[in-house]
Order: C-alpha cells, then sequence, then structure tokens
C-alpha cells in the first residue's frame, strides 16, 4: 500500500540566516506523493484499516489530511469521507478530494466542529477515523525523523514544525525517542491567533494532542513559539526568495519561529517544511505584506 511517499530531501539552507554560526537544513515533505506530510502516515493507517476489513475511511481536516486520504483510500479501492469547515481547506486541496472521487461534507463551524462530526460520522458507517488519533498515523509519521538522523548522519541540534493539532509533533517526539534521542528539542510553532490565521492548515482552534505536545516539549526543555501571520509572511518569502522552496504558508511557521530565538552558534538546526507551495497558490495575494 504505497504512493512512494517518504524519503524527501533534506536540503542545506545556505542562504537562510537563523544566526551566526547556526546550520539550518530544510526536511522538504512537500515533495510527497499529494504534497504534504500526511501521506506517510495515511499509508500507514489505509493499509491498516483494510487489513482490519473496512469499507470506508473518514476525516476531518483543513485540507491535506483530506487529499492524503482521498488519495489512499481511492488506491484501496475504499471509500473516503471529508468533513471540513465551509471555506477552511484551500481550494487545490479540495480539488485534489474531489479528483480522487471522495466524499465532501462541509460543517457551518471550525475544525473543531469538523473534527466532532467526523467522529459521529464514524460511530454510525462504521468507518474508521484516519485523523492523527489513529495510532497508525503517528507511527507512520515518525519515519520522517529516522530518515532526518539517516540523512544528517547523527541527530540535529533541534527540530522545529508547523503545529497545528500536534500529531507531526507527537510523531517526531516518537521517531526520536526510538531512535535513542528522547531529549532531542522540538519547537512546535503554533499561529498566534489559531481561529483565523491566513496559514489554513494550521487554523485549528483546539489542538487535539496539546497534553501530549507539552509533555514532548517538557521532556526535551524546549518551548512552544506563537507566529504572526506577518512572521508566518515575511519567512515564507524567504524560503522560496532565498533558498527556492516554494512551501505553504504554515509550512514556514517553522522558520518564522526560529527567528524568534536566539540560538547558540555550532547549532545545526532542522525545519519542517510540511506541505508544497502549489497546495495553496492563492496565498500569494492573500498573505500581507509585499505582493509577488
Ligand atoms: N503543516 C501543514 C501543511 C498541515 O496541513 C498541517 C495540518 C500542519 C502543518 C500541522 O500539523 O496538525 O500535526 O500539528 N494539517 C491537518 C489537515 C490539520 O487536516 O490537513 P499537526
Amino acid at each position: 500500500m504505497t504512493l512512494g511517499e517518504g524519503s524527501t530531501p533534506l536540503l542545506r539552507a545556505g542562504r537562510l540566516a537563523a544566526g551566526p554560526g547556526v546550520e539550518v537544513w530544510l526536511k522538504c515533505e512537500g515533495v510527497n506523493p499529494t504534497g504534504s506530510f500526511k501521506d506517510r502516515g495515511m499509508a500507514v493507517a489505509v493499509a491498516k484499516a483494510v487489513e482490519g476489513g473496512a469499507r470506508a475511511i473518514v476525516c476531518a481536516s483543513t485540507g491535506n489530511t483530506a487529499a492524503s486520504a482521498a488519495a489512499y483510500a481511492a488506491r484501496a479501492g475504499i471509500e473516503a469521507i471529508v468533513v471540513h469547515s465551509v471555506g477552511g481547506p484551500a481550494s487545490s486541496k479540495l480539488a485534489q478530494v474531489r479528483a480522487a472521487g471522495a466524499r465532501l461534507v462541509e460543517v457551518d463551524g471550525s475544525f473543531d466542529d469538523a473534527f466532532t462530526a467526523a467522529e459521529e460520522l464514524a460511530e454510525r458507517d462504521g468507518a474508521v477515523v484516519v485523523n492523527s488519533t489513529n495510532p497508525d498515523r503517528i507511527d507512520g509519521q515518525k519515519t520522517a525523523a529516522l530518515e532526518i538522523v539517516e540523512q544528517l548522519g547523527g541527530p540535529p541540534s533541534l527540530l522545529a514544525l508547523p503545529y497545528g493539532g500536534g500529531g507531526n509533533t507527537v510523531a517526531y517526539a516518537k521517531g526520536f525517542l526510538e531512535a535513542g534521542y528522547p531529549t532531542l528539542p522540538i519547537v512546535p510553532v503554533e499561529a498566534a491567533d489559531r481561529a483565523t490565521t491566513s496559514a489554513s492548515a494550521i487554523r485549528i482552534p483546539t489542538p487535539v494532542h496539546r497534553a501530549e505536545v507539552d509533555e514532548a516539549v517538557a521532556r526535551s526543555s524546549s518551548a512552544i513559539v506563537s507566529v504572526t501571520d506577518e512572521q508566518i509572511a515575511a519567512a515564507w518569502r524567504s524560503l522560496a526568495r532565498e533558498e527556492g522552496v516554494f512551501c505553504e504558508p504554515a509550512s514556514a511557521a517553522a522558520l518564522a519561529g526560529v527567528d524568534l530565538l536566539d540560538l547558540p552558534e555550532g547549532m545545526r538546526i532542522v525545519l519542517v517544511l510540511t506541505g508544497h507551495g502549489l497546495k495553496d497558490p492563492a496565498a500569494l495575494d492573500r498573505l500581507p505584506g509585499e505582493g509577488s
């Protein structure tokens, strides 16, 4: 059960400045089959659902989980039902879902409401929930942490990534723990205004994994960082203009976050760029600051 997910590039960012003597690496998860990191976990979750006899999967999504679920369900020959909040996901993500023939259910509310509705639908229809509350998703996603250690020839000094629901943070923490690095600092970066950020992928009022994220952060004496939409937009432009890496706005939160930290010289840090820029081309005109 694969679409060729994983084994994504880890690129040295030579032109981005994250502080004197700080080495920056970009884990380019946007090159996964459906354009986001979600494919790693979805491959495992759908395979396990099929193994367990499921005929349908269901998820709530801000768009990327949806696109991934739709593709892997199509590949497996089962039904996918996607619940999203009206006006939530970027239109390219909904195009991916529709192209794969998944069923879309709109909820007039936030992502939190969509999540509740998805759980109710699953209960009613006997479908398997493939949100990150499904442990198979986490086990698939943790492979990114193992890959980074392999690609660098050792652990990074710090890893930063966008923080929406927190599933990805939990997955990296599990991966590094299992690789023998239980205290590797992980910096989850969230939108200062979670409910209204223009980085639609992480527009999630209440993170479902908050307790586990807090625990992972405490274990590594790290900290959660909040960034404004202006800071996300500035980081997003630098990634494209300084490094030629076009990611979606939410992904740039990782860089925006570490820009606020005072990193000591000699650090080797990894930023997880979770989704491709083509996922949300309208961001060029929507994000605050200078246009194209
Ligand atoms: N970056 C992107 C591009 C995302 O799509 C998401 C989450 C995140 C970061 C945050 O990851 O939730 O594990 O902390 N997207 C989910 C979705 C919510 O439905 O596609 P997280």
